[in-house]
């Protein structure tokens, strides 16, 4: 991502939060695993979003209209040994060179500085309960400047969370955005192919785990954007099941929901596939069943709609589907409002997809449904998941799990598939596995 576009963020920002007001984001922290080794270090997204600085340690401090400049950025002093053990970073010289910092001081010295750029603000920008640390010390920061109130110094009297601000920019997404979306979501759809193509009974689920992320890394997409669900059989009924380690079977469908990060942006993807090529009876009648509840939830997806429109037809069409086929009983209707489809479609249809998995943004305004717009990027994943105990059914639906899930782009005439890579009708899918 280009510096230029951080830097229309900020200025975005500062406009947003006015005059006499500041602004607070920390970064994510490092995290040990054990003893020496740390978890891959992962930045906070709205840290990311507004300066494009991958360090740990870090606070951005944004303050509109300060004439030595509006945007300081707390970090790291450079430490050579550091350096030799753990690579570069950038130090303060970095932090204003590389990363358009107006000012730079050591996170050290922190205490010392912070108070008095928060002297006479009225309002405190920053992401309220979620970083403890951050919380505790803007209240220490703030009782200290209260304590010299006798010599005409005043104390911020407004927290606000930034979420407010920030969170709506994060949900339209720019060009520069996009870029990094679609390439996400390129190679993730290009790897769910791979999977399909490799899949036979007898292997494991962990070897198809690793034909995707053998993908991912090939093409320089190291992170996943969430753990990779690799679920044959059964193991599709648990939603987030993430053990990846039972035996393929001839005769089960093989549920598959990853997707890679590209530059801090995430793709998800889920598609559902015969592990033996070929879809029996009863597996081709859910399947079909879930593909036109996604056909018809993608058809409320375009500018002007409710966001509620699209989960409202895949309920409806999914209802009437498991009236058609016997696993529910009594009428269209009174099921939908009894909500009686939940025991095998427990989720919603999506969500807003970004930086994050589940990306932020409001799904309602003042208690109605946001409408769609333009810019905003979100997932269509109906599913269909029939307990494997589940007495209430014929024995030949239990236990089979389905899921398909696309990330929609909304363009101004109505949507952009980014992940129509990979194959989801019955014939395809069979056309391709036969093939390889
Ligand atoms: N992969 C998480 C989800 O589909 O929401
Ligand atoms: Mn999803
Ligand atoms: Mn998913």
């Amino acid at each position: 991502m280009k510096q230029s576009e951080f830097k229309k963020r900020r200025k975005q920002l500062m406009q947003r939060i006015g005059e006499g007001n500041i602004a607070l984001i920390a970064s994510a922290s490092m995290h040990a695993r054990n003893r020496d080794v740390n978890y891959p270090f992962r930045q906070d997204s709205d840290f990311y979003y507004l300066t494009g600085f991958n360090e740990p340690d870090a606070l951005a401090v944004f303050v509109p209209g300060r004439t030595r400049g509006e945007y300081i950025l707390f970090c790291r002093e450079f430490d050579a040994k550091k350096a030799l053990w753990e690579g570069a970073h950038s130090g303060l010289e970095g932090a204003t060179s590389h990363y358009d910092a107006d000012d730079a001081f050591p996170i050290d010295d922190l205490d010392d500085i912070l108070p008095g750029l928060l002297e006479n603000k009225t309002k405190v920008f920053y992401p309220m309960g979620s970083n403890l640390e951050l919380d505790h010390n803007l209240l220490e920061w703030i009782n200290h400047i209260r304590n010299q109130s006798r010599s005409g110094i005043i104390a911020p009297g407004e927290l606000v969370s930034i979420a407010l601000i920030l969170h709506e920019m994060r949900l339209f997404k720019s060009t520069e955005e996009l870029k990094l979306m679609r390439r996400a979501a390129e190679i993730s759809a290009l790897a769910h192919i791979k999977a399909m193509k490799s899949c036979k009974p007898g292997l494991y689920e962990y070897q198809i785990e690793a034909e995707i992320i053998h993908h991912f890394i090939d093409n320089g997409l190291r992170s996943v954007a969430y753990p990779s669900i690799i679920a044959g059989g059964k193991n599709a009924c648990t939603l987030h099941y993430t053990e990846n380690n039972s035996k393929l079977k001839n005769g089960d469908l093989l549920l598959i929901d990853a997707g890679a990060e590209c530059d801090h942006y995430a793709a998800d993807i889920t598609r559902t596939f015969p592990i033996s090529g070929r879809f029996n009876e009863a597996q081709k009648q859910l399947y079909q069943l879930v593909l036109d509840a996604q056909t018809a939830a993608l058809e409320q997806i375009k500018p002007g709609l409710p966001w509620n429109s699209a989960h409202d037809a895949s309920v409806e069409v999914l209802t009437q589907g498991l009236l058609d086929l016997g696993l529910l009983k009594g009428k269209l209707k009174k099921l939908i409002k009894d909500e009686k489809y939940k025991q095998f479609y427990m989720h919603r249809i999506g969500h807003w997809l970004g930086m994050d998995v589940h990306d932020v943004g409001d799904y309602k305004i003042k208690d109605k449904w946001r409408l769609l717009e333009a810019g905003m990027v979100l997932t269509v994943e109906p599913g269909l998941y029939i307990p494997p105990d589940c007495k209430s059914v014929d024995e030949k639906w239990r236990g089979i799990g389905i899921r398909i899930e696309d990330d929609v782009l909304i363009t101004p005439t109505g949507h952009e598939i980014l992940t129509s890579g990979v194959p989801k009708s019955i014939a395809d899918i069979e056309a391709l596995m036969q093939a390889a």
